[in-house]
């Protein structure tokens, strides 16, 4: 069999995305039984595992739980387990761990040891056979079938909805926000500026995206992918810690990729890009408010409920790191050194 020209698969999993977020949005009662577990266990507290792109969406998911719960959340660094043996009481903590191959040794000990410390443990992942999913007390799929490609794409933004959809239903929800989010997706996939954004980037020696509230997932998962699949030192920050410090080392050979969406981090990341636009930074602006923010191009995307638009602003941005890493003649499908499944300890 001859295998598919390079960047074939990558391009065929972004273009899934409408069809997997419809299909979750539309069989959202297997969530039922999880969301009710959770909801009568009253966690105090919830703490989220996760590496890379699942790490990405375990962020925005944290945002949703505090300002959607109304609960605390926090990032868990694994080796506080796996390498020095903490073992704090997690008594009412809900322990959330993403990841879509649930093959991480250091996740799946760190849930175990979660789950003999008190939490509620919960793997939300793509593989429902996997060691992790084993090793917590409740699953969640996020159901984006097959990801063959190195850089995950369909799995991360079917992540982002399905953490969407489990708060959602904690919480009493109907997942209205999201009944169009198939439609909205392909009109999102097919925003236009991407191309010319490719072609800006071509020979650019650093980048630094960035973003605010909700948005800084999508500006932390842009910066992996320009770097993983273009080889592009990508940094992000989010638009406030731009502010103190690094802002500083931005100038006129300083590619910004910018998310600013409809709504309050949207206006929070406008007053930092008019310190990085004074700076001389050509700047790409990606999301539902690209055009009221300065940057010297923008790339639109529909206005939706500020909570639901990282799930849009990062298909554009996977078509670029796409695009970016043909035309600098790699493969965005088999990225040098890297494999599907990461494995740390
Ligand atoms: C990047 C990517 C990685 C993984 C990370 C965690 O495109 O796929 O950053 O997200 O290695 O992997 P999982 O989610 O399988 O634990």
């Amino acid at each position: 069999m001859t295998n598919p020209p390079p960047g074939e698969r990558m391009r065929a999993e972004i273009a899934a995305q409408p069809d997997v977020l419809a299909g979750l949005v539309e069989h959202r009662s297997a969530l039922a039984e999880v969301a009710a577990r959770i909801a009568a266990a009253k966690p105090r507290f919830v703490l989220f595992a996760a590496r890379g792109t699942s790490d990405h969406a375990a962020l925005y998911a944290k945002y949703l739980t505090e300002v959607h719960l109304g609960l605390p959340a926090g990032s868990v660094s694994p080796s506080t387990t796996t390498l020095y043996g903490a073992e704090p009481d997690l008594t009412d903590v809900l322990y959330v761990t993403v990841s879509q191959s649930g093959g991480s040794p250091d996740l799946v000990e760190a849930t175990r040891s979660a789950k003999a410390r008190g939490a509620l443990t919960v793997a939300v992942t793509n593989t429902g056979d996997s060691p992790l999913a084993e090793a917590a007390e409740l699953a969640v799929d996020v159901a984006a079938g097959p990801e063959v490609a190195v850089a995950a794409t369909k799995t991360y933004t079917a992540t982002l909805l399905s953490l969407y959809l489990l708060i959602d239903a904690v919480r009493g929800g109907t997942a209205e926000a999201v009944a169009d989010i198939g439609e909205l997706a392909a009109a999102a996939l097919a925003a236009e500026g991407v191309d010319e954004a490719v072609a800006r980037l071509r020979f650019a020696d650093r980048v630094l995206t960035t973003g605010r509230g909700y948005s800084s997932a999508t500006a932390a998962e842009a910066a992996l992918k320009l770097a993983e699949t273009s080889y592009l030192p990508a940094r992000a920050y989010s638009a406030a810690d731009l502010l103190h410090g690094p802002v500083a080392a931005v100038d006129k050979d300083t590619a910004v990729v910018a998310v600013a969406s409809a709504g309050r981090g949207g206006d929070a990341v406008r007053e930092a890009l008019e310190v990085v636009a004074g700076n001389g930074a050509d700047i790409i602006a990606a999301g539902s408010a690209a055009a009221d923010v300065p940057a010297t191009l923008r790339i639109g995307l529909p206005t939706t409920a500020e909570e639901i638009a990282p799930i849009l602003e990062i298909l554009p941005l996977q078509r670029l790191a796409h695009g970016l890493a043909l035309a600098r003649g790699g493969d965005p499908d088999a990225p040098r050194g890297l494999s599907k499944v990461t494995r740390t300890r």
